[in-house]
């Protein structure tokens, strides 16, 4: 079993530093080099390489490809997951207090449309710009996932008989919600204009800006404050259904996660002249705000807290991850050392270990090599 719990060991390989006029910048489609040779590994890189991009063998970045077979082997899709006693919880009159019902709505509503920003911010920014195969395949496969994990919100839309434009407009009518998006798409943008080119410092920084906003901080943090809520509600044994399966979208994380790590870190290998000290600061202020806008979402969603879980406790948990997520990439803590006050996240996050976790029936894959809940 893959231990995705610290970054895989990243190639070393120390390239020449390439010049905007060097750079190709090849999609992959541009017309067929009949004379080229066939691509040797020291040809491949991250960004900016000149070597075909449509050749996955010789394969460079192993961590990629394994990543991709382990999300293959977490298939799963979300209407293999009973709502029944979800359904019957949603509608009593008392089984949920306002406060729940409130945090659970904008915790749905959080993710439905974030999955689909990751979505798009993978398909039409980092894919034209990560020139390597193997890591483009497992693009591909992160892909898919991201569409399961919209799925889901479609079908606990229509399970719970929710109202569908609440849900997916509040990205852009609750605020809490809207700052994050807005603070995260800032940093896609003008990776999306037709016209940018990775290859001159700035623009790869930029990339690198983008690649910690959406993998570390969106899905890396962002995210794992919203499975610890559900998750929370989960151990009480309340919205069963919806808390099996944000158990199965945060083992998808955990790999998206991993792999955006992975990749930036192998980006500071091949090109360390991007990694300065001002720009290391601006990604632990990049860290920092985000960190303080999930505050603000979680005293918004949670006004009163209720059993086992409120603002402040998530709060603590997000200073918790964001430092782990500072350490991964090789940047110091930018706040206070704290314990995890959610200890069982990291026993959420090992289905293996999980067969029971939150007493739900039993669920047999078929290709469920990874999973093994009997
Ligand atoms: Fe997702
Ligand atoms: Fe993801």
């Amino acid at each position: 079993m893959l231990d995705w719990s610290d970054t895989a060991t990243a190639v070393k390989a120390p390239l020449p530093i390439p010049t905007s006029q060097d750079s190709a910048h090849p999609t992959g489609l541009d017309a067929i080099d009949r004379s080229g040779g066939r691509v040797s590994i020291d040809e491949k890189r991250m960004i900016n390489c000149r070597a075909d991009v449509n050749q996955l063998l010789p394969m460079k970045y192993k961590w990629a490809w394994e990543k991709y077979l382990a999300g293959c082997n977490n298939h799963w899709m979300p209407t293999e997951v009973s709502m029944q006693a979800d359904i019957a919880l949603w509608k009593s009159k008392d089984g949920l207090t306002e406060d729940e019902r409130r945090a659970i709505k904008r915790n749905l509503g959080f993710f439905a449309a974030s999955e689909s920003l990751v979505a798009n911010n993978i398909v039409l920014a980092i894919y034209r710009h990560l020139t390597n195969p193997e890591c483009r395949q497992y693009l591909l496969r992160q892909s898919f996932e991201e569409a399961v994990h919209t799925h889901t919100f479609q079908y606990i839309v229509e399970s719970l008989g929710l109202d569908e434009g609440e849900l997916f407009n509040m990205y852009r009518e609750v605020p809490s919600i809207t700052e994050k998006a807005a603070w995260a798409l800032k940093h896609t943008q003008h990776l999306d204009d037709p016209d940018f080119k990775t290859g001159t410092l700035e623009a790869d920084q930029a990339f690198l800006r983008d690649l910690v906003a959406f993998y570390v901080i969106f899905e890396g943090m962002w995210f794992y404050t919203g499975f610890a809520q559900i998750l929370s509600l989960g151990r009480r044994n309340k919205m069963v259904g919806i808390a099996e399966q944000y158990q199965y979208i945060l083992r998808d994380e955990s790999i998206h996660l991993n792999f955006g790590i992975d990749v930036i870190n192998q980006i500071k290998i091949e090109n360390p002249h991007l990694w300065t000290s001002a720009f290391q600061e601006e990604v632990r202020d990049m860290i920092r705000t985000a960190a303080e806008l999930e505050a603000s979402y979680g005293r918004d969603t949670m006004p009163r807290g209720f059993l086992g879980l409120n603002a402040a406790l998530c709060e603590t948990y997000m200073h918790f991850i964001a430092n782990r997520r500072c350490a991964q990439i090789g940047l110091a803590s930018v706040f206070d050392e704290t314990d995890n006050p959610f200890p069982w996240m990291s026993e959420a996050m090992d289905l293996k270990k999980e067969k029971n976790f939150f007493e739900t029936r039993v669920i047999e894959y078929q290709n469920g090599g990874a999973l093994t809940w009997e």
